[in-house]
């Protein structure tokens, strides 16, 4: 195990280990959200490598990436520049969703394609919605953009249902230009009607972009189609390669949105930011949709069996579109720990939402939740995670 350089401390940093403060030569250079995935630094003062950690806290196809998709890598000729267009992916795209690629934009990631949206529409001064809790990146691009959005929060108790009345009244009041909707939402999965999201996006009276996240949309066993909302002109849609065909280290992801909208938010993407891998891989995936619809199902089945274990042990589960589930253990930061620590097994605690009792656990394939299960029983038993 690596020690740290000297035993200067970092204020404001807590070490997740002693939740004291880190010490210096192992300062976060990132200090953005929190996300899932797993942190090569944590592991290392743990004394792990990430090859023997199970990871249960990002939320990705439980199949991995295509061999194909491999295949298509190994003979990519990486010493050109990227299409700076992603033209053949896009035309790929347009064929795989029947829309023209005219209405498509592709980005390093749906991350990326957050944070140029909210670059493109937003100025200090204006207001921006945000229906929580969600992932973070969508309050942390409204910030960077000089905006600090107000929270639509949803409930413990409601199992985490927006009181949509309510969130209707309030947008309409706020006259936000720009309101994040994650659909089916992380973390808690739940999946919001067609006729609900058409609603949100009409209380904006017609001068604000709704931005619905649709990055789990492919592990949802019956979606709605989304693509119809596109008329409106108001609405932008975000999907993510990187979940759906497992490229999470390559990242891929595109927005479908007017054309007059792709062009506001075209003009900040820095050229090549999709790089020669990531859009080889991508045509490579579209090539072989049999491979999300595998994973999709085993996700479905992971997630079914999950709900049932978890049920017979008594702990209290968000009722889940996606494939992901929102657990409620307790003290979470201690149980993730406990299960990094004595089972390899790293899931994400969910306490950056705002919600310190819950863990949220990826479906991964049926081996893998049994032993999850297995762990969670050793060491969910331990009195200090019950309250
Ligand atoms: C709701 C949501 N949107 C987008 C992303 C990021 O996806 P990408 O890898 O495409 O940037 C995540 C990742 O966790 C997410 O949870």
């Amino acid at each position: 195990m690596k020690q740290a350089s000297g035993n200067r401390t970092v204020p404001g940093l807590d070490n997740p280990l002693t939740e004291g403060p880190l010490q210096a030569g192992l300062e976060e250079t990132h200090p953005g959200p929190v996300h899932g995935g797993l942190n090569v630094r944590e592991l290392e003062l743990l004394g792990l490598c990430p090859e023997e950690v199970l990871d249960f806290s990002a939320s990705i196809n439980p199949l991995g990436a295509a061999p194909e998709v491999m295949e298509a890598l190994r003979s990519l000729p990486v010493c050109a520049y990227p299409d700076r267009s992603c033209l053949e992916l896009r035309r790929a795209l347009a064929a795989h969703l029947d829309i023209r690629p005219g209405s498509i934009l592709v980005g390093n990631g749906s991350t990326e394609l957050i944070h140029l949206i909210a670059r493109a529409f937003l100025t200090p001064g204006d207001t921006a919605a945000v229906f929580s809790p969600t992932f973070g990146e969508y309050a942390a691009a409204c910030r960077l953009s000089g905006v600090s959005p107000v929270s639509i929060r949803s409930q413990g108790k409601a199992q985490f249902q927006w009181d949509l009345t309510q969130a209707l009244n309030l947008i309409s009041g706020l006259k936000p230009s720009l309101v994040f909707v994650c659909n089916p939402n992380n973390p808690t999965g739940t999946y919001l009607s067609g006729e609900e999201v058409r609603q949100i996006a009409e209380s904006l009276g017609g001068r604000g972009l709704l931005v619905l996240d649709e990055a789990y949309r492919s592990f949802v066993d019956k979606p709605w189609e989304s693509q119809g909302l596109l008329r409106m002109g108001s609405v932008v849609l975000l999907r993510s390669m990187t979940k759906d065909y497992g490229l999470a280290g390559l990242r891929l992801g595109y927005m479908l949105a007017s054309e007059e909208v792709l062009a506001r938010v075209g003009r900040f993407q820095y050229s090549w930011s999709v790089n020669a891998a990531a859009q080889a891989a991508g045509m490579a995936a579209l090539d072989h949709p049999r491979h999300l619809e595998r994973g999709r199902r085993m996700a479905s089945a992971g997630k079914a069996f999950l709900r049932s274990a978890l049920d017979r042990m008594g702990l209290e589960c968000v009722p889940s579109a996606s494939n992901f589930l929102l657990i409620r253990v307790g003290e979470a930061s201690r149980l993730r720990l406990e299960l990094l620590k004595r089972c390899k097994l790293c899931v994400r605690d969910c306490a950056s939402f705002g919600l310190p009792e819950h863990i949220r656990v990826c479906v991964r394939n049926l081996e893998d939740c049994r032993r999850l299960v297995r762990a969670l029983k050793v060491v969910a038993a331990t009195p200090e995670n019950h309250e």
